[in-house]
């Protein structure tokens, strides 16, 4: 008899699926300056066809409808905006986005085309030295021009991400604010995570949520908490600046308010290995899925994954964390 899964199974997955670990920067948090030293092959992709089909047995069996595409960088995948178009035809439909934004003015608008739903944008000052230094030769003109073309071309929402360091772009929280909500979008500021490179220097580096607000505080911003829905990875709070222009923000706080008590994200990395947890280097292979003969055995071998996936979850301890950030785009 077919396989029926356990109430455990029929959540409503939100899956994070890497398209490539390569990365044109090199963000001090995420990477080392010389690319990521693990004992990994970071070259081997899945082919268009080995995400669809992998995707399309998600959906199929388990009714899964919201796909984040991550990288390393996304947009270094030169068939993005095709795969973006197969995904939306296997009936997924909130399909959504997280890019570094250097090669976003070229792409948006094909993105946007083929079906993307929405974006985040890192952009972690609005000083360009220090955005050079942080990710380590990016050019803010890029990242800012192309979060204006993702707005031009229709993504919505299109939001922001900055990860706070202590003494590196902390002083940049209210510039960077002031540009996300004179765009109109949400800014997110995102604590350092003790994972790979972030790992390094978290003593010195890691700068609290709580601290940012007191900084905004100090620097006429006001700030009051929004209700919060325990799926998602950030808290929102209505923002006020001095000079009066109203906006949100959000505070994603891996460290100081964990939220894995609703965490029911998936991720697959670019050559095809399910994680369960970011804090837990557990991965299943997920090739007896593409070597299933058809959908519904592709179905079943789906189910063995996502069990063992999902006891891998951690919960709040970084006891042996996966190797890099850039193999899964948080
Ligand atoms: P939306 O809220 O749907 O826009 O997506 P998101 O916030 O999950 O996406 P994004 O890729 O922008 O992730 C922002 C950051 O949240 C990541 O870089 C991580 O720092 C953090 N994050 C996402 N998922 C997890 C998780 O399961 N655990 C932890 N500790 N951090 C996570
Ligand atoms: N801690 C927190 N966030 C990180 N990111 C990458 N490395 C880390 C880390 N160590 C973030 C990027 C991007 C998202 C995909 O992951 O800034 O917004
Ligand atoms: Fe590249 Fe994103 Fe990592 Fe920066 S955070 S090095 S942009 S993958």
């Amino acid at each position: 008899m077919h396989f029926i899964p356990p109430p455990v199974l029929a959540r409503d997955y939100a899956v994070r699926l890497s398209v490539t670990e390569r990365c044109q920067l090199r963000c001090t948090y995420c990477m080392p300056e010389k690319g990521c030293s693990c004992a990994r092959d970071t070259t081997r992709e899945m082919s268009h066809r080995e995400i669809v089909r992998l995707l399309g047995a998600l959906h199929a069996r388990f009714g899964v409808r919201r796909i984040r595409l991550t990288g390393g960088e996304p947009l270094l995948r030169r068939d993005l905006p095709d795969l973006v178009s197969a995904i939306r035809g296997l009936g997924l439909d909130d399909i959504a986005l997280t890019t570094n934004g250097q090669l976003l003015a070229r792409d948006a608008q094909a993105l946007a085309s083929a079906g993307l739903s929405r974006i985040n944008v890192s952009i972690d000052s609005m000083d360009a030295e220090v955005f050079r230094r942080v990710t380590r030769g990016g050019v803010l003109a890029r990242t800012l021009a192309g979060i204006d073309a993702a707005l031009a071309a229709g993504l919505a929402p299109v939001k922001l991400n900055m990860v706070v360091l202590r003494g590196s772009n902390e002083q940049d929280v209210a510039a960077v604010l002031r540009h996300a909500v004179s765009l109109g979008c949400e800014l997110r500021f995102l604590e350092l995570m003790p994972i790979g490179a972030g790992g390094t220097r978290f003593g010195e580096e890691f700068f609290s949520s709580e601290d940012v607000r007191e900084r905004l505080r100090a620097e006429g911003f006001g700030l009051e908490a929004l209700p919060w829905d325990m799926r998602e990875t950030s808290r929102d709070w209505r923002v006020t600046t001095p000079e009066g222009a109203q906006g949100v923000c959000g505070f994603i706080s891996p460290t100081s308010q964990p939220f894995c008590d609703g965490c029911r994200r998936l991720r697959i990395t670019s050559d095809g290995w399910l994680y369960g947890c970011l804090a837990r280097d557990v991965k299943h292979d997920l090739s007896p899925v593409l070597e299933a003969a058809n959908q519904l055995e592709a179905g079943d071998r789906w189910s063995e994954a996502l069990g063992q996936a999902l006891l891998s979850k951690q919960g709040e301890k970084y006891r042996d964390p996966i190797p890099t950030m850039s193999m899964i785009g948080g």
